[in-house]
């Protein structure tokens, strides 16, 4: 009953700190998919970055934020891996910045704040690599509906399966349904399915959608509500321009656009789930892989384009 004793946001805390995100596989393959559709400013800071340490690229550096989190020097990262939003899904899905990151301590200020921090070249080149893995990372996590949610700490605290084994839902998203889908489809390997991914990027499934996917159009916002729709070129524009005048970083669109579209899989497909039940079978488990394979695909393709405008001035990409 220790739990009673202590005051939920910090058991919460705790136990979001124990959650990996995606997991390597996942995460390294956004950062090969990204590789694939970087301009050629941005591919040469990448490979002069990460240099031999990350074999010169976002996949491999992509799940360095993981592993330091629950390292002493880093604690102060794990709030940065996630919005907590306070919505009550399935029946209602929502992201707000005030209402879930007025702390300022969450994944969508976390993507300014790197963002800024990336191209400031008054930082040292060990901060600016800081920055872009950072940057690598957080650009997956916020394609996971499940780092996008606060109810039941992001189900971590609703119990799953996973192909027989216990497990809770938030890993059985970040970790085992993928690893079963590129176990069973693709070789086992990041860079295997990442090469699936772009393929379908460049001449499948996916080719349609890319342009919407970089237009950061709110798929539960009005158009007329707002002046003018933002772009990733003026999302990073005003906010690189705001940063040289003033301390206080300006909120994101894109972004929070990109939580809206993954919190919103929260009400579709994660969770009409039955507690205790086996996410890596059936009908769950055959709704789930599309979307997993979608939002790594798009999140990589994002992030080459955010690259490529903090780096090349625009997105470079059709
Ligand atoms: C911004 O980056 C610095 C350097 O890593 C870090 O100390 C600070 O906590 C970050 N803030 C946010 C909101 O990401
Ligand atoms: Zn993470």
């Amino acid at each position: 009953m220790l739990s009673h004793l202590v005051p939920f946001v910090t058991v919460s805390a705790l136990f979001m700190q124990r959650v990996s995100a995606w997991g390597a596989l996942g995460h390294e393959t956004v950062g090969y998919v990204a590789m694939q559709f970087l301009a050629p400013k941005a591919l040469s800071f990448v490979q002069s970055s990460l240099g031999s340490d990350y074999d010169e690229s976002l996949g491999p550096a992509a799940p360095w934020a993981d592993d330091v989190r629950d390292e002493k020097g880093y604690t102060w990262s794990a709030p940065l891996h996630f919005v907590d939003a306070e919505d009550s899904p399935p029946s209602s899905c929502s992201v707000e910045q005030t209402r879930d990151c007025g702390d300022g301590q969450c994944i969508l200020t976390a993507i300014a704040n790197y963002t800024v921090r990336v191209a400031e070249t008054s930082l040292s080149s060990s901060q600016r690599q800081e920055a872009l893995k950072f940057l690598d990372h957080f650009l997956g996590d916020v394609g996971q509906p499940l780092h996008v949610e606060a109810y039941e700490v992001g189900a971590n605290d609703i119990d799953a399966k996973c192909s027989g084994s216990s497990t809770n839902l938030h890993a059985a998203w970040d970790t085992g349904m993928l690893t079963k889908n590129v176990d069973a489809n693709h070789g086992s390997e990041a860079t295997t399915y990442a090469s699936y991914l772009i393929s379908q990027i460049q001449s499948g499934e996916f080719e349609s959608l890319t342009s919407s996917w970089l237009s950061c159009t709110s798929i539960t916002e009005p158009v007329s509500s707002r002046s003018e729709a933002p772009t990733i070129e003026s999302d990073i524009g005003n906010l690189l321009a705001s940063a040289k005048s003033s301390a206080t970083i300006t909120p994101l669109e894109c972004p929070l656009v990109w939580a809206r579209e993954s919190n919103a899989f929260d009400c579709s497909v994660v969770f009409p789930f039955t507690e205790g039940s086996d996410a890596c079978t059936g009908t769950y488990y055959s709704n789930a892989i599309p979307v997993i394979d979608l939002q790594l695909a798009k999140q990589g393709y994002r992030l080459a384009a955010w690259l490529n405008v903090i780096f090349d001035g625009s997105t470079n990409l059709p």
